[in-house]
């Protein structure tokens, strides 16, 4: 699996500790920036990551800014993008199993180092669940074909 991953300034420096834990894991990322502490605008690194994983060319998506909401809402506007902002365990856990989130967001200013090393070790090891909400995923799916624009 590789994993797409983006932060703006609020999000950068627990981006470097997700980085290193990837790294340790074996688990090959790429890193769209930002990369330093200067001020930048969360869509422009919401926007990068979200295409690769929308056109289908990375499996998915690691984001973090400092609330995690501002990279949520953009990520959720792309084709084919389930984001879920995930600040603790359960929720990253059952983002996998219900949702088969394909982006993982972070709230850098929220969650601390450890917690969020957890987070996603357990969004990275849990798997959808299938069955019930295969349903629902491809009504979420005709919702964003009924709404696309020509
Ligand atoms: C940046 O100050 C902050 O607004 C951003 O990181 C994020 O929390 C937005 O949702």
């Amino acid at each position: 699996m590789t994993i797409a991953v983006g932060s703006d300034h609020a999000g950068v420096e627990l981006k470097r500790d997700i980085i290193s834990l990837l790294h340790d894991l074996q688990i090959k990322c790429i890193d769209y920036g930002t990369e330093g502490s200067e001020s930048v605008d969360y869509p422009d690194y919401a926007e990068k990551v979200s295409e690769v994983i929308s056109a289908g060319k990375i499996e998915r998506g690691i984001l973090i800014c400092g609330t995690g909401i501002g990279m949520s809402i953009v990520a959720n506007k792309f084709p084919g993008i389930r984001a879920s902002l995930c600040n603790d365990l359960f929720t990253a856990k059952m983002s996998r199993l219900h949702n088969d989130a394909n982006i993982l967001v972070i709230g850098g200013r929220i969650v601390g180092k450890d917690l969020a090393k957890e987070i996603v070790k357990t969004w990275i090891s849990t798997s959808f669940e299938g069955e019930r909400h295969c349903m629902r995923l491809s009504k979420i799916k005709q919702i964003e074909d009924r709404i696309a624009k020509p």
